[in-house]
């Protein structure tokens, strides 16, 4: 676990402008900033960033938090990935404590694989670069190749010295446990129990998870021998599933941001090229057919794939299928093939940049128009072949979640096959009401397909609900928490711990209200305050969640409606006994409003005499309740 002063170090050093600058370009506006959602596709401005408090709200998605949470929402990092983020940006060293309960075990262990791997890392790439194997061997191929140094290394290409045991023999030294070098396969386990290098030399690309840690590697022999595998990969581990890892992502996610479009290769020797031209948004599924868990990592960062193929008909003919699934998850599919004997990497080296940009230009063609081509070629003048073409492309079509998208396609592709327009919507229709019927007999509803689609709306107003008393606490206790109290009969405490007290005998219903609460009873009782900041950082997304939702409404962040919350916060704090106790109270008697609904369902469904009885006294009893707290409401509030 990251230490205590290590998250305050960091907490302090975060500048929230400048971290969300970084993905989203910002506005200044009034106190605050504003710029497009990165959660939504927008076009007015709704994104909000407040660095007075600490926080953004994005009024489109709902979303909003500190720093910490955006990069969790946006790069999907769990909370102490996005704290390492932070400390790296901020230059923070960060201090690690080891807690012992079973899940820190697992995540130890997690954590352990991912060190020997960013170890092993190290030590190929010094071995490439700092020993006279590497060099004369591992360098001099990349360099053939036309790896820069700096490509070299940004990616952390590396040597493995062809010996038995180079490796595994430093890491044995180095302390590292040989549990972790089997489970990583970076070592395998002779039958004597001994373990030896996995990879002989091989030059090594290590595969990155998005957030940038070395979870696996790839080597690649150097000899042509037909007999060795040319690529010997890292096995699954606990730390790499390879369906839901895509090579070259952590360097790529920005670039695929910024240009809204992922270049998708086969190699790792196809990324390195393509980056190394300045196209950065370029990743590889890394020989295997894409899986769906790699189309919605890419589709976190865009919606629109371009794959790269080189000129080999086999291999496309066999992923044709592969790619509906990208249109089923709502992406948009171009294509873009090589000339024969040539793939990305040599493509580029050849032709260089523009030369490169210029094919992809001029060859990119939409899936679905790519794949009518490449199967009326094939179909001839068969006419039965002909329909089975039809009818494998209006499958495709229909698998595009957007109704309006397959309609455009319909049309173009009618044109195409040289096929009456009617008669493909018609095909098409009747396959989405057979896939409706489907989808239907196994419990999911389905949109009609030509209902249209509407946004979301821009703004939205959190509806009452039967927590809205229990967050009004929530919101007061932020606000006013750390407020001295000042009234008549109660003075010298402060709000929070009044509030606690007064609403000890109440159980919060929603949990997170709930779990908020105790959370400040907790620190109230280790002689702590804590405030707006404390729950905006805190670990839980929840609690922030909560923490923001009641600090930030579209009246406090927005300049228009800035006067106008000023006015209302005013006026809550005229009257700031009222205000507390008035939520107090509220709160209670909606409790004792539904303990007196509980009995008198009970007292309905109870026959005996003796049960009745008890049940009406503690009726009467809570009734009386009620009016006292009515009769106090209106006293308070009337003051
Ligand atoms: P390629 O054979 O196209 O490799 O396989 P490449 O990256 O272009 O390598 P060069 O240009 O010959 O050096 C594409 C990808 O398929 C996987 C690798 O991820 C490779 O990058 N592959 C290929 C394997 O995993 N094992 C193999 O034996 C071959
Ligand atoms: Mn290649």
């Amino acid at each position: 676990m990251i230490t205590k002063p290590t998250i305050d170090r960091i907490m302090e050093a975060t500048d929230i402008v400048e971290v969300i600058g970084e993905f989203v370009q910002l506005k200044k506006r009034g106190a605050n900033y504003v710029g497009l959602s990165p959660f939504a596709n927008e076009r007015t401005p709704s994104f909000t960033v407040s660095p007075a408090k600490g926080i953004f709200k994005d009024f489109s998605s709902g979303k909003g938090g500190s720093a910490i949470t955006f990069l969790m929402e946006l790069e999907k990092f769990t909370y102490p990935e996005a704290l390492k983020w932070l400390a790296k940006k901020y230059g923070i060293e960060v201090e690690e404590t080891i807690e012992s309960t079973e899940n820190r075990e697992e995540e130890n262990r997690r954590e352990s694989l991912m060190i020997v791997s960013g170890y092993a890392a190290k030590f190929f790439h010094e071995s490439l670069l700092d020993t006279d194997e590497g060099q004369s061997i591992g360098l001099s191929y990349f360099k053939e190749r036309g790896f820069s140094n700096e490509t070299i290394k940004k990616f952390e290409l590396g040597y493995s010295p062809d010996q038995w045991e180079a490796f595994t023999g430093q890491a044995l030294k180095d302390g590292y446990q040989e549990e972790f070098l089997a489970e990583t396969g970076l070592s395998v386990k002779r039958d004597n129990g001994s373990l030896y290098d996995r990879y002989r030399g091989r030059v090594m690309f290590p595969i990155h998870s998005f957030t940038g840690r070395v979870i696996a590697f790839g080597g690649r022999t150097l000899k042509s021998d037909k007999n060795v595998p040319k690529y010997v990969n890292s096995p699954e581990s606990e730390i790499y599933h390879k369906s839901n890892v895509l090579y070259g992502l952590f360097f790529a996610k920005k670039a695929i941001r910024e240009e809204d479009n992922c270049y998708l290769v086969e190699g790792y020797a196809d990324v390195l090229s393509v980056h190394q031209a300045g196209i950065e948004n370029v990743v590889a599924s890394s020989g295997t057919s894409l899986t769906v868990e790699q189309i919605r990592l890419i589709s976190r960062f865009t919606k629109n794939i371009t794959i790269l193929y080189d000129g080999d008909a086999a291999g496309i003919k066999a992923s044709l299928r592969g790619l509906d699934m990208i249109l089923q998850e709502g992406l948009n599919v171009k294509v873009v093939l090589f000339p024969d004997g040539h793939d990305p990497d040599s493509f580029v080296r050849n032709f260089g940049t523009n030369g490169f940009k210029k094919h992809i230009d001029e060859n990119k063609k939409d899936f679905i128009l790519f794949k009518t081509d490449i199967l009326l070629k094939e179909a001839g003048n068969d006419p039965i072949k002909k329909a089975e073409v039809i009818r494998e492309i209006v499958e495709s079509i229909a698998k595009i979640p957007d109704s309006i998208k397959a309609s455009v396609f319909i049309k173009e592709c009618s044109y195409q096959l040289q096929i009456d327009e009617r008669a493909l919507l018609s095909e098409l229709n009747k396959m989405r009401s057979a896939k409706a019927k489907k989808d239907g007999q196994q419990g999911f509803r389905t949109a009609p397909a030509d209902e249209p689609q509407f946004d979301e709306p821009e703004v939205r107003i959190e509806r009452a609900d039967e927590f809205t008393q229990e967050k009004e606490i929530i919101r007061l206790l932020l606000l006013y928490g750390n407020k001295v109290i000042d009234w008549d009969g109660i003075a010298n405490t402060y709000i929070g711990p009044f509030m606690i007290a007064e609403l000890s005998d109440v159980e919060f219903e929603n949990t997170t209200c709930k779990v908020f609460v105790e959370i400040y009873r907790r620190e109230v009782e280790n002689g702590v305050l804590p405030d707006e900041q404390y729950f905006i950082h805190y670990a839980d997304k929840e609690i922030v969640d909560l923490a923001v939702n009641q600090i930030a409404t579209k009246y406090t962040l927005s300049e228009n409606w800035y006067e106008m919350h000023k006015i209302l916060v005013n006026d809550e704090q005229v009257n700031m006994k009222a205000t507390i106790l008035g939520a107090i109270f509220h709160l209670k008697k909606q409790k004792v409003g539904k303990i007196l609904e509980g009995l008198r369902k009970e007292l309905q469904n109870t026959s005996a005499e003796a049960d009745q009885e008890i049940l009406l006294n503690q009726y009467m009893h809570m009734k009386k309740v009620e009016k006292t707290i009515s009769d106090y409401l209106g006293s308070v509030i009337l003051k």
